[in-house]
């Protein structure tokens, strides 16, 4: 199997316009040609999270010019692409919807075959194309709208051994920057406050731990921090810099611990199963967090297991995995038809029976 695949991937599933360019000969390792983001936080920042009519319109009126800047950065043209794929859900309809009409459209101009893609498939897939790992592995998603735990088998063979019934990780320390006048995204600036903070000031919540199962949650996390600011402004008339950077230790503590203990329960699940090379990665714009990041490594050097974290700029929304997930479908002989359709809701797992939870950015599996 030596046959040499160029894919054209477009993602608008959120707030990122994305399109690459990815190419991958056999079982060589894949090639990211291209990957062109544009993102819209300027647009919707004024309304304190993202406005989906707002995040549709820029869709439309960027996913071309993505296109054409992704062809030319990959020194490639329509002509020398196999197929064109393109993020058919999960997220805002009026998004998906937008990239999805822009790829039926390439395809009906050029005849080139179309693939949709789940967009949390692209996610749980990334590992292979940044890192070539094999199947099985396990796969934590942890990110502003997401949070599972997956047995990622094949391209499209995933089991879903947990997830958040509320909130994903990266949607709490976003309203936790919000609660302490912190700039967005909330993740980076609660863990530089972190930095200088004593996460055993102030003891929060590590919700879930009593059940055993690989479920989390996050929304009561939010609250008793909401609770512990309104007491010391009451006592003090205000919080110092130092109860502001006492206040993120302690959350971002609280996180380490609830997903360094759930991990541990996923992976002893995963385990079972005997893989042969024990691996687990992680994906999402919260694996940049230095301190999660740490502790799924001790999680992992604890079980005998490899860690693995794909680079930041492919960890977070792109389309370099909606063009690599599309590549791994088009291999095993997956065509859609011009009727593809757009899909809010769209759980990788359909086995698994439907998690409460929703995102920041909406439903999402
Ligand atoms: O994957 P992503 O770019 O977008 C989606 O949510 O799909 O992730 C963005 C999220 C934001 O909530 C942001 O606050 C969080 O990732 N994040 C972090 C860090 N950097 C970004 N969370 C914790 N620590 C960080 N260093
Ligand atoms: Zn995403």
């Amino acid at each position: 199997m030596t046959q040499t695949l160029t894919i054209l991937g477009l993602e608008s599933s959120c707030d990122d316009t994305a399109a690459a360019v990815v190419r991958q000969t056999g079982d060589t390792p894949a090639e990211v040609l291209s990957s062109v983001v544009f993102g819209q936080t300027e647009l919707h920042s004024a309304y304190g999270g993202v406005v989906p009519e707002i995040a549709a319109r820029a869709h439309a009126e960027k996913l071309d010019i993505c296109v054409i800047e992704a062809l030319k950065e990959a020194g490639v043209t329509l002509k020398d692409l196999d197929a064109v794929a393109v993020t058919a859900g999960p997220g805002l309809i009026g998004g998906v919807m937008s990239g999805v009409m822009c790829a039926k459209g390439i395809a009906a101009a050029t005849g080139l075959p179309l693939i949709g893609v789940n967009h949390l498939a692209g996610h749980a897939l990334t590992p292979r194309l940044t890192d070539g790992i094999a199947f099985p592995y396990l796969m934590l998603l942890v990110s502003g709208g997401h949070c599972q735990y997956l047995i990622v088998r094949g391209p499209e063979d995933f089991t879903r051994l947990g997830g958040t019934i509320d909130d994903a990780p990266g949607e709490a320390f976003d309203k936790t920057a919000r609660l302490l006048g912190l700039p967005q995204p909330g993740g980076p600036s609660v863990q530089a406050e972190a930095e200088n903070g004593d996460p055993k000031r102030f003891r929060f919540p590590r919700p879930l731990l009593d059940r055993p199962d690989c479920n989390l949650s996050f929304s009561g996390l939010k609250t008793a921090l909401m609770r512990m600011r309104d007491q010391i402004v009451a006592e003090k008339g205000g919080l110092t810099r130092q109860d502001r950077a006492d206040l993120c230790a302690g959350f971002q503590a609280a996180v380490v611990d609830t997903l360094a203990e759930k991990t541990r329960r996923a992976l002893r699940l995963y385990l079972d199963e005997s893989p042969a090379c024990p691996t687990v990665a992680v994906a999402g714009g919260v694996a940049a967090n230095t301190a999660i990041r740490a502790a799924l490594q001790d999680v992992c050097v604890e079980a005998g297991a490899t860690f693995t974290a794909p680079p930041l700029r492919l960890c977070t929304d792109n389309a370099a995995m909606i063009a690599y997930a599309g590549l791994e479908r088009f291999r095993s002989g997956a065509r859609d038809g011009l009727d593809l359709t757009a899909r809010p809701r769209w759980p990788l797992d359909q086995s698994s029976p439907a998690l409460l939870g929703s995102g920041k950015k909406g439903a999402k599996a």
